[in-house]
């Protein structure tokens, strides 16, 4: 990584980050910045201008009962259209990005990432079934697996995100899925996906990897040995705040196929709008996330010399615990991270965070704007523990000058003291 500076006096970390297709680096195959920007859009289809609109619609009329028959039996995902809940054009171009950036076979793209972590889960499971969870895993998935998969007759133990292979160990005979959530989303532990899923595949177990935190330009789990990658697009692949949709990407089309029948017998394929927006974000995801990146960078840097931070909790930093599993397994970093206070009482932090100009305070993140939570991490562990003096602040690093977001913070610092 090289540092460079920039107009403004902004200092912004240059990533040269290897981000073409493996073994496809030629001019045949696109660079994935190419891709995004291209990819599925084909302007003859739509008079001439360059992107699709949405697709509206419930039916879809066929001429022959031939042709009826033919899509009714195709595969959904490249035959002819049979009604707009089993896919649009723009459902599918949008799965067809997502399924190439990350090296997967093929994906699903759902109403949010919470039905994306549900139908991940749920889609392979029977009565009986065993699953391995992250203990750090987003509160929703936790509930999912506290409150829905016991009423199906499926029991889940957690486990530590620094188990690594130690995982073998906590495989039952009745062990269907090991899902991993690297890295987690409060306090950014990065898991060993690699040394996971290779336990998982050799004791048939199904691996599955919550990788939101860093789009695929970032980090490929299925690289890494996953079966399943589950994306909240809501954020970064969004990227404005105006969207809830999520997928599935699975590593062969044999693994997609009960994934894409458990969701359409949901009913929960993503609105064609949705996908529009969704699309539009990602043509512009690779700069954004630089930006993000350099950003979020620069300013956790500036929060480690802060006498009010007692940890930083950023893998791409050299002092982050997680930071050698990071650097093996990603490429960059995107704008998410925390840091502890040193002990603060509440209200002190309530000053600094009623008055802060940019800095929102809102769930969520990914979008262009910056956030700022007070964050329990604690809350629901039960297989590791959260060990902190202080108390926890998560921040979105968005799109605004860092000058600005510095000047922010250290205002709602003074605030505080
Ligand atoms: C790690 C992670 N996975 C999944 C989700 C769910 O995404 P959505 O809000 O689109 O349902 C979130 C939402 O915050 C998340 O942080």
């Amino acid at each position: 990584m090289e540092w460079a500076t920039c107009e403004g006096s902004v200092l912004f970390a240059l990533v040269t980050v290897p981000r073409m297709i493996p073994d496809e680096n030629s001019a045949a195959h696109p660079h994935l910045d190419t891709e995004l920007v291209h990819h599925g859009r084909d302007s003859e289809q739509q008079f001439g201008f360059v992107n699709a609109p949405p697709y509206r619609g419930s039916t879809v009329v066929h001429k022959t009962l031939a042709s009826l028959d033919e899509a009714t039996r195709a595969d959904a995902h490249t035959g002819d259209f049979i009604y707009g809940l089993l896919g649009t054009p723009n459902s599918r171009e949008l799965e067809g990005l997502l399924a190439k950036l990350d090296g997967g076979a093929g994906a699903v793209v759902v109403q949010s990432g919470l039905a994306a972590v549900h139908i991940a889960i749920a889609s392979h499971l029977s009565h009986g079934d065993h699953v391995l969870m992250v203990d750090t895993t987003y509160g929703p998935t936790r509930r999912i697996c506290d409150e829905i998969l016991p009423r199906m007759g499926v029991s889940t133990t957690y486990y530590d995100p620094s188990i690594d292979a130690g995982i073998d160990a906590l495989v039952q005979p009745n062990t269907k899925l090991i899902y991993m959530e690297s890295p987690g989303s409060l306090t950014f532990e990065v898991q060993d996906v690699r040394a996971i899923s290779e336990i998982a595949r050799a004791r048939g177990v199904l691996s599955v990897v919550d990788a939101t935190w860093a789009p695929a330009l970032f980090c490929r789990p299925i690289e890494l040995g996953a079966d399943f990658v589950v994306r909240a697009l809501t954020k970064y692949e969004g990227g404005s705040s105006d969207l809830l949709l999520g997928a599935v990407i699975a590593r062969t089309r044999e693994l997609l196929r009960p994934v894409k029948v458990y969701a359409d017998d949901l009913g929960s394929l993503a609105h064609p709008e949705d996908c529009v927006l969704c699309l539009r974000g990602m043509r512009s995801l690779s700069v954004r996330l630089q930006h993000h990146q350099a950003s979020a960078l620069h300013i956790a840097h500036w929060l480690q010399s802060r006498s009010e931070v007692a940890r930083v909790f950023y893998p791409a930093l050299e002092t982050d615990p997680n930071h050698t599993l990071w650097k093996r397994d990603f490429t960059g970093a995107t704008g998410l991270f925390s840091v502890e206070l040193h002990p603060t009482a509440r209200e002190d932090i309530a000053r600094m965070l009623d008055g802060m100009r940019y800095f929102r305070m809102g769930y969520s993140w990914g979008g262009f704007e910056s956030l700022i939570i007070l964050a329990e991490p604690g809350k629901g562990r039960t297989a590791s523990r959260w060990r902190a003096s202080g108390p926890l602040l998560r921040l979105h690093i968005g799109l605004e000058h860092v000058r600005d977001l510095i000047a922010d913070l250290e205002d709602g610092f003074k605030r505080m003291s």
